[in-house]
C-alpha cells in the first residue's frame, strides 16, 4: 500500500516530502542497554522495547511507501556478549518471524536476512527459511534484517565466493553481485541512535555514498517524528557522488 498522502507534512519535528522518500533507510538499532539501565532493568527488557520500536518504524515505512528498510539486528561481534542477552535477542527474533510468517502476505512485507546463518539455532534457521519462501511470492516493502552480520566478513565471504567460482574479473560490479545484499540497492540514508558516531562494521561497502543522520535519542524511544527529522535532513543534502553541482 503506498501512502494515502504526498507532498509536504510538517509535524514540528521536520518538514519531509514523501513524494522525494530516500529508497533505501538502514538504521544501526543502538541504545537497547542503556534505556534498559536507566530505568533500572535488565538489558533484555531494552531489546524488548527495541524490538517493538522494530515493529513500529517497519510498519510506518511500509505505510509511507519506502522500498527497502535494513535493520542491525546482531552483527558477527554481538556473540562476546552474555549468553542470556544473545539467547533473548534471538528469542525475540524467533517471536517476532513467528507473527511475521502469520502477516507478511496480509501486508505485502518481504523480508530478508543478511549475514552468515550457519551459526544460528536450528529453529531461527528453520523460521527464517519460512519467511524467505514467502518473501518469494511478494513484491512490497523489503525489511532487511542484519544478523551475525558484519561488513568486513561480508567483503571477504564475497571474494571467496568469487575465488571458489573461478572469477577472475574481479570489480565492483563482480564484487557487489557476491555480497549479501546483491540486487539491493545502497543505503541512501544511514541512522544511528543513542549518540554514538560510528559505523560499527555496518554496511561498509555499502554506505560508500549513504547520508548519515545521528541522533542521541535510544532506539526504544526512536519515533515515527524522530524518522520524519532524519528523513527532512537527508532531503536537505546535497547528493554528489563525487561530481559537482549541478
Ligand atoms: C544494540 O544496543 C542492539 C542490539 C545489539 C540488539 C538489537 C536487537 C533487537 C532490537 C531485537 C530483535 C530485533 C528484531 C528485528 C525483532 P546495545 O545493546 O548495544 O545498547 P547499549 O549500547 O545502550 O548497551
Amino acid at each position: 500500500m503506498r501512502f494515502p498522502f504526498f507532498g509536504k507534512k510538517d509535524d514540528g519535528a521536520g518538514q519531509v516530502d514523501f513524494g522525494h522518500l530516500p529508497r533505501h533507510i538502514a538504521v544501526i538499532m543502538d541504545g537497547n542497554g542503556r534505556w534498559a539501565r536507566r530505568r533500572g532493568l535488565p538489558r533484555s527488557a531494552g531489546h524488548k522495547a527495541g524490538a517493538e520500536t522494530f515493529r513500529t518504524i517497519a510498519t510506518y515505512c511500509r505505510e509511507i511507501g519506502l522500498d527497502y528498510l535494513t535493520v542491525y539486528a546482531f552483527s558477527t561481534e554481538n556473540w562476546k556478549r552474555p549468553p542470556e542477552e544473545v539467547e533473548a535477542i534471538m528469542d525475540l527474533l524467533a517471536r517476532y518471524l513467528q507473527e511475521a510468517i502469520e502477516t507478511m502476505a496480509r501486508d505485502n512485507v518481504r523480508l530478508k536476512f543478511l549475514g552468515d546463518m550457519t551459526p544460528l539455532r536450528p529453529d531461527l534457521r528453520a523460521l527464517i527459511d519460512e519467511t524467505n519462501r514467502i518473501s518469494a511470492g511478494l513484491d512490497g516493502c523489503q525489511a532487511n534484517i542484519c544478523l551475525n552480520y558484519g561488513g568486513r566478513d561480508e567483503i571477504v565471504h564475497a571474494v571467496s565466493e568469487l575465488v571458489r567460482l573461478g572469477e577472475t574479473d574481479i570489480n565492483e560490479d563482480t564484487i557487489a553481485a557476491h555480497l549479501y545484499t546483491a540486487g539491493i540497492p545502497d543505503p541512501d540514508l544511514i541512522i544511528r541512535p543513542s549518540g554514538e558516531l560510528r559505523l560499527s562494521n555496518f554496511l561498509l561497502w555499502q554506505c560508500a555514498y549513504s547520508e548519515f543522520y545521528f541522533t542521541n535519542v535510544l532506539w526504544p524511544d526512536f519515533s515515527k517524528e524522530e524518522l520524519h527529522r532524519a528523513i527532512a535532513a537527508y532531503q536537505q543534502r546535497d547528493r554528489r557522488y563525487g561530481g559537482v553541482k549541478k
